[in-house]
């Protein structure tokens, strides 16, 4: 199904001209998610020159395209990156080295105070809606990063909600944008 969107209307980034596109830093949409990260870690002007990122997860839309764009010659980029999976061994260790941690794994509260060395970067792109009795919706929405013990050891973290989900949108409004001007330029 995604081989049939027109790569030039592919805003979300899925398509392989797009995907082959961002592997090789030569433009086309880059997949929302990730791409609002990026954004994120531009505004607020986080170093991520030489520095070690962990990414939890390598899915196609949000792990992997994460992973490439972190090592990128940008910046930011020029990470350092260590992709993990559910087959990952020592994890914690891994997340221990990290300056920079992205979670996509859909785990809530996955990432613990344990996991994280003081003054990390927190990246929380996890969304699981969580059973809450309390809320007139009856759940309530987690990311992947256990956010209460884990910000007063970081620099920088990203709220559940609030962080990478509004980024996403806004990313993907860009590339519409974007996609919009091409096809009248
Ligand atoms: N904020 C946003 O805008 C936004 C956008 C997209 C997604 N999300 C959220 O982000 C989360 C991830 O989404 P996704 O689409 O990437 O999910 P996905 O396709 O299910 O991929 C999850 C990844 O996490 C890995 N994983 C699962 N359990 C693990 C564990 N215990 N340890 C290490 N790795 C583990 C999986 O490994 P394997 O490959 O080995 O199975 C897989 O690579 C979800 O909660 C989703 O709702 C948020």
């Amino acid at each position: 199904m995604i081989n049939t969107i027109d790569p030039e209307k592919d805003v979300d980034g899925f398509h392989p001209v797009n995907v082959g596109k961002m592997v090789q830093g030569a433009g086309g949409f880059i997949s929302a998610t990730p791409h609002g990260i990026m954004l994120l870690l531009e505004h607020y002007h986080i170093e991520t020159k030489g520095k070690h990122a962990v990414v939890i997860g390598r899915s196609n839309i949000v792990g992997r395209p994460m992973s490439i764009l972190l090592s990128s010659n940008t910046e930011p980029g020029n990470c350092t990156v260590t992709i993990c999976h559910s087959k990952t061994k020592n994890l914690k260790e891994l997340c221990l080295q990290a300056d920079i941690i992205v979670a996509a794994l859909g785990k809530p509260e996955f990432l613990t105070a344990e996991m994280v060395k003081d003054g990390a970067v927190i990246v929380d792109v996890g969304i699981t809606r969580v059973p809450d009795s309390s809320k007139k919706s009856g759940f309530r929405i987690k990311g992947d990063v256990h956010f209460e013990a884990v910000a007063p050891k970081s620099s920088w973290i990203t709220p559940v909600p609030g962080g990478v989900g509004p980024m996403t949108i806004a990313a993907l409004m860009k590339n519409t944008f974007y996609s919009c001007q091409q096809r009248n330029s």
